[in-house]
């Protein structure tokens, strides 16, 4: 589960030219630290296998999965899109530098300040989420006479084996309105013909996150392209683009199914050009919006063992410097994680013991609640007060939903490539914790 540039050392591990345990001393721990060649072998291999002779190809980075300047401007260069879920994401990626026509505006519930804001920016596309977000855009654009590009979410209830959290094409989910409300589509129709300045430009759907069957992305472009023919029959509207999302799985843990990228991208690809063929179809882009499976597993989080203890009931515990707060996955979706001593890597040799005795540990944080555990029963030959644990995969969705709880600072994000380290986020001060708070005055 180590990243493409992780090397080990006199039984150290290594990121290009640096070990651990020195970022470790040098940044301080928790300390998020991304692998910029894995990071750029992934973005690679999207743009290689998602393209097509028959039409255009947008890749979409779901920032959600994490945000900074320096990752804009990665993406930037490499000609990829980002998403956008709020104001605040579109202040970040704006103060970048990053292209506005680039940029898609998401969000189940975009108030007007997110509206404006992405219309002034005159970003790419708008994604509208429901027939009233639709009827307010087009309020919004008639006011402020601008011509808006949009894309509508259709929630296609396709099926995702996923954890019922990040799923998000049941038919009760609140994402996009249904592909089966044939009375809510005839009033978003009714909306665009009336526009003035509305261009319905396509369809966009995600079905959830952390996929691992291909089987559900295939179904859910199949889906996609029977509606859009259907609506052009029926509407006499014919769009311009797809957009199927995100979603594509990552492995966290060594027995995890492989999902071959290159593959699942080649059969979208292909199932997209038959049916487009199939049903005469004028689609001119289709586009996929990667988050985990461009940076998810070119991340990891380092941190500093503070404390080992053994309970009366026999359980053992490696206590870190961080937790929940920094990696939340594992408490909101019973996650789990791949987890190493950094500092003392037993190297495989051939006289090893072939029966290894077991020693298992729970690797568990410093905030106030039982569920505070970042790995379960983890096998670690041995570990001291002081060691850096290492936790694989958490480069999508820890940083980005990283919080303050119990006063806990928030760790510096580097991007390390070769001999060079990026600070791309500093370390939280103490300062930044009470930045936002007004002491008042007492009587
Ligand atoms: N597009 C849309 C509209 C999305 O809502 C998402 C993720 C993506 C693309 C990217 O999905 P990905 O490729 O990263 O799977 N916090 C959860 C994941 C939430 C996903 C939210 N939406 C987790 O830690 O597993």
């Amino acid at each position: 589960m180590r990243t493409k540039s992780m090397t080990v050392k006199n039984g150290e591990l290594y990121i290009g030219d640096f070990s651990l345990s020195e970022l470790s001393a040098r940044y301080r721990t928790p300390l998020y630290v991304y692998d910029e060649e894995g990071i750029i072998e992934k973005i690679n291999i999207f743009k290689e296998y998602f393209r097509s002779d028959k039409f255009a190809t947008e890749i979409v980075y779901a920032s959600k999965a994490f945000l900074a300047p320096y990752l804009c401007k990665i993406l930037a260069g490499r000609d990829i899109s980002i998403d956008a879920v709020s104001v605040g994401d579109l202040h970040l990626i704006e103060k970048s530098g990053f292209p506005n026509n680039r940029i898609l505006l998401h969000g189940n519930n975009k108030s007007n300040g997110e509206l404006e804001k992405a219309v002034e920016m005159g970003v790419e596309y708008v994604v509208v989420d429901s027939y009233t977000e639709l009827a307010r855009l087009k309020d919004l654009s008639e006011k402020k006479e601008k011509h808006i590009n949009t894309l509508f979410r259709i929630n296609p209830g396709i099926y995702a084996d996923t954890h019922a959290y990040i799923e998000t094409s049941l038919l009760s989910s609140k994402f996009g309105e249904s592909i089966h409300d044939e009375e809510i589509i005839d009033k978003v129709v009714d909306i665009y013909r009336r526009a003035k300045y509305l261009r319905l430009d396509g369809f966009h759907c995600h079905i959830g996150s952390q996929i691992n069957n291909p089987k559900s992305f295939i179904a859910t472009a199949q889906t996609m392209l029977n509606f859009t023919k259907r609506f052009a029959q029926k509407y006499g509207m014919e769009v311009d683009v797809l957009n199927l999302g995100g979603g594509f799985a990552i492995k966290y843990l060594e027995n995890d199914a492989e999902v071959d990228l290159r593959w699942v991208l080649t059969e979208i690809i292909k199932t997209v050009e038959s049916r487009v063929e199939k049903y005469g179809l004028k689609l001119k882009k289709l586009m996929i919006e990667p988050g985990r499976s461009l940076v998810g597993d070119s991340g990891f989080t380092l941190y500093r063992v503070g404390l080992l203890k053994k309970t009366f009931g026999g359980k053992k515990y490696i206590f870190i410097d961080g937790g929940m707060s920094d990696n939340i996955r594992p408490a909101l979706y019973q996650a789990k994680f791949t987890v190493e001593v950094a500092n003392r890597v037993a190297e495989p040799d051939d006289d090893s013991d072939p029966y290894p005795s077991f020693n298992f540990y729970d690797v568990v944080g410093k905030c106030c609640e039982s569920a505070d555990i970042i790995a379960e029963a983890v096998n670690i030959d041995e570990v001291r007060i002081g060691d850096i644990i290492v936790v694989y995969a958490t480069g999508a969705y820890c940083y980005s939903m990283s919080m303050n709880y119990n006063g806990l600072q928030r760790g510096a994000v580097i991007f390390v490539k070769g001999d060079k380290i990026t600070e791309a986020i500093r370390r939280q001060s103490l300062d930044d914790l009470v930045a936002t708070c007004d002491f008042g005055v007492t009587e």
